[in-house]
């Protein structure tokens, strides 16, 4: 009987669809993420043939030694930088991911974080839960307009080109951005410009947002030089990864008025904060959310399952990253 782990408890459809294949399915009984330590205790209590994995499981050489008999990990996120490709690929073990889980939504939480910080929603309400609102004033909370600035996007896949389009589409903004191939169709649909160098978009922005995948190369894509580009004015967004912003050097930039403000769902060290960011008026954070919807959720475990039916059925694997 091909047996999988899964390593947190997911929406039940992910459970029920494997289950229905009638494979042997464990979820891990913690229901928090697990160490290294506990993901390979957990993996070496039976032979496991598929893991369902989340984005905190962290698989390198070291785990895929320990579990050999797992051929695939199905990781239920749309990254897969917790998992070691190279390795994997070393191998022969197959790694999929859920691209289409959320995507549109990480756009929308984007816009969110954008429109909190331009509107300065949370100062607003923070002030108001004070009680500190003593009538209307004209002179309060003046915040920012965005129709008509510049976004700067930093990666422009899935989720960079449905920034892109509500940006251009819904809030009349120009947008420029820098990949590492050119998109030409969001230059065509939205009237995108490609810049050369992720510096000439930082220069040029008024809002950045980051829609790269952690690599090597992208790690701290974002660092000290590279905020001092930014305009006085300008907000940073990531609802990419949190190691492609230097978060320390993102905090002495905040502080010494550098940018104006960033919003914030990854963060470098998750779940811990960089000292002194949660204290700052000019950040939003949230807690890594942006694809936070039930139908997301959903649809994550629906595509993860798949990849594992279709691989134990010797089918093409839909997801596959490597
Ligand atoms: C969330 O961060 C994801 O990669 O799906």
């Amino acid at each position: 009987m091909t047996k999988i782990f899964v390593t947190r408890k997911i929406p039940d459809l992910g459970i029920t669809m494997l289950r229905e294949k009638g494979f042997e399915v464990d979820v891990s009984s913690k229901n928090r993420p697990l160490t290294k330590r506990e993901l390979i205790k957990f993996l070496q209590k039976k032979s496991y043939d598929g893991v369902l994995s989340l984005l905190t499981d962290p698989i390198d050489a070291e785990v895929m030694d320990a579990a050999s008999t797992v051929k695939i990990y199905a990781n239920y996120a749309i990254g897969f930088n917790n998992i070691d490709i190279t390795e994997a690929k070393k191998r022969g073990i197959i790694v999929t991911n859920t691209p289409g889980g959320g995507a549109d939504r990480v756009a929308e939480h984007a816009f969110a974080l954008i429109l909190a910080l331009s509107c300065r929603v949370v100062e607003g309400d923070n002030f108001m839960r004070k009680g500190k609102y003593k009538g209307w004033d004209p002179m309060i909370f003046h915040g920012t307009k965005i129709a008509g600035k510049t976004l700067g996007i930093i990666g422009t896949g899935r989720i960079g080109a449905d920034i892109a389009k509500r940006a251009a589409r819904g809030f009349e903004m120009k947008v420029v951005y820098y990949d590492v191939v050119r998109n030409e169709a969001l230059e065509r649909d939205f009237g995108a410009v490609f810049l050369a160098t992720p510096e000439e978009v930082l220069k040029q922005s008024d809002v950045v947002s980051l829609h790269v995948p952690l690599t090597k190369e992208t790690t701290h894509l974002i660092n000290r030089e590279r905020l001092a580009l930014m305009k006085k004015t300008a907000f940073l967004i990531n609802t990419s990864r949190g190691p492609v912003v230097d978060e320390t050097a993102l905090v002495a930039a905040l502080k010494a008025g550098t940018i104006a403000g960033a919003g914030l769902d990854v963060f470098e060290r998750e779940p811990k904060l960089a000292k002194g960011l949660a204290k700052l008026p000019n950040v939003v954070l949230t807690p890594h959310i942006a694809s936070a919807t039930a139908e997301a959720r959903h649809d994550m475990a629906r595509l993860a399952a798949g990849n594992l039916i279709a691989f134990f059925e010797g089918r093409a694997v839909p997801n596959k990253v490597s």
